[in-house]
């Protein structure tokens, strides 16, 4: 078994109207490993993490689970090592009730409905809503869905959790409550998203998409202190790394967070 669980080698792809969203990405990442890719809008991070999933397939390159390449013929295996969370929850929960969606993965995999019970209830325990089970996930408030969302990955026990702007659109308390979650799940995390001060608590490692390419990849902060190689993507510090607006006052990170 290969030491890297995921390894992305000369990714190109270009959608079906000629526009190129990646040119030439390579990367390797180990288990356990929690990166984050970061880049402005249209730089390429949605169509990178369906390339490595299999919801796209590059024209060029490849993408490797393990030992195992991303193709058509694979994707039942791939889809048991790498479960995604999709930006949008709802594109994630289409049965009547919370507990159908999580079991409808288990269920695909045609396990007893005594695994598929524990598998279920587990998995809602770990995201905290157990308590709604049979409620309608079209009815539950943004975190809840994102929670269920979750729950419906975890169910299929994957190695790897892929996650598309996970705190878009979630209130401070289910923000801090996806992140608590996130940093007690063991797999290892691929989180694209503009939300950097959740990357500065959750990432080591920082991968810089920029126009399809990757322009950097190294320790997190190294990367929010580089002010021009920020800029020059359209991103800025996160906010807790800025000084003081008011006083100037230097913050400092290093002893805040663990990392670096
Ligand atoms: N379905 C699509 N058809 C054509 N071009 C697309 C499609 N989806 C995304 N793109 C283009 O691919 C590039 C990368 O997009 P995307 O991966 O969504 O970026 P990000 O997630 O970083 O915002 C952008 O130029 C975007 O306009
Ligand atoms: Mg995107």
């Amino acid at each position: 078994m290969s030491h890297n669980i995921i390894e992305v080698k000369n990714l190109n792809y270009k959608y079906p109207d000629g526009n190129s969203a990646l040119n030439g990405v390579t990367f390797k990442i180990n288990h356990g490993e929690s990166v984050g890719i970061i880049g402005a809008n249209g730089a390429g991070k949605s169509t990178l993490l369906m390339n490595i999933i299999g919801i796209l397939f590059p024209n060029k390159g490849e993408v490797r689970i393990g030992d195992i390449l991303v193709e058509k013929k694979t994707l039942s295996v791939i889809r048991k090592k790498v479960g995604i969370v999709f930006q949008n929850s709802d594109d994630q929960l289409f049965m009547t009730t919370v507990y159908d969606d999580v079991a409808f993965g288990p269920r695909n995999y045609k396990l007893s409905e005594e695994e598929v019970k524990n598998r279920v209830m587990t998995s809602l325990e770990t995201v905290g809503i157990s308590h709604l089970k049979d409620r309608p996930p079209y009815k539950l408030s943004g975190g809840e869905k994102r929670a269920a969302a979750i729950a419906t990955v975890l169910a299929m026990n994957p190695d790897i959790l892929v996650m598309d702007e996970p705190t878009t659109a979630l209130d401070p308390k289910s923000r801090r409550r996806l992140i608590n979650l996130l940093r007690s799940l063991p797999h290892t995390k691929i989180i694209t998203t503009h939300d950097l001060d959740m990357v500065l608590e959750l990432c080591n490692r920082v991968i810089v998409l920029n126009e399809g390419q990757i322009v950097e990849d190294s320790s997190t902060l190294s990367i929010f202190e580089n002010d021009e190689l920020m800029k020059n993507c359209g991103l800025e510090r996160p906010l807790s790394m800025q000084n003081c607006p008011i006083c100037g006052t230097k913050k400092q990170i290093k002893y805040r967070y663990n990392i670096g």
